[in-house]
């Protein structure tokens, strides 16, 4: 890791709304011992909250079309021009092509708030809630073709209450996420 720690990852961040991960990203990757130089942020929603916590960091933001059927390689073209080394997936709502996948070709992370295998797609915490599981969590992953499926590099696991509510599971996986996915980064960096 010390070698590391001399040449920062120079990382992208996938978002399309709220931005809480970005923002917890970004706090990281300020940490004088932090591996990850976060260079871009790529958005498919021009109005994305997230964006904003883009600009106060002075951080280069790109927004894709995702209805141009060139838009992967025009984003791949903008990757290799900023030298990225990792993307971050976090709360990026369209699943990526295994041509993309192939082509990047360096890791791809994402963060889906439950514990995976289980709950992979939309709607986790309804139906954690709904199906009265005793326990929920977060998960950090390796990108592969198939929706929330990869390897899996760390997962949070955390009680669910009788009394929760869709709101209150969101508010507690989110605040484990922010450290879930550091954590994650810095555990696959080493053995990169
Ligand atoms: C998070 O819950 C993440 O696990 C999921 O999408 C949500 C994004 O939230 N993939 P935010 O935009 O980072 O606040």
């Amino acid at each position: 890791m010390e070698k590391l720690y001399g040449k920062k990852i120079n990382t992208a961040v996938f978002i399309s709304g709220r931005g809480s991960n970005l923002k917890s990203l970004i706090k990281y990757n300020r940490k004088k011992n932090s591996p990850i130089l976060i260079k871009l942020v790529i958005s498919n929603n021009a109005d994305a909250k997230g964006l904003t916590i883009a600009n106060k960091s002075k951080i280069i933001k790109y927004i894709i079309n995702l209805n141009n059927k060139n838009f992967e390689k025009k984003l791949l073209k903008k990757l290799f021009y900023h030298k990225i080394n990792l993307i971050c997936l976090a709360g990026f709502m369209k699943i990526l092509s295994k041509n993309f996948i192939k082509k990047f070709n360096k890791p791809i992370l994402n963060i889906h708030p439950s514990l995976l295998p289980k709950y992979k797609g939309l709607n986790t915490h309804n139906r954690v809630i709904k199906n009265k599981e005793k326990y929920s969590g977060a998960t950090v992953h390796f990108v592969s073709s198939k929706l929330d499926s990869g390897k899996i590099i760390l997962q949070k696991k955390i009680k669910v209450s009788k009394y929760e509510n869709k709101k209150t599971l969101q508010k507690k996986i989110l605040k484990i996420e922010h450290k879930l996915y550091p954590k994650a980064i810095k555990k696959i960096l080493i053995n990169l």
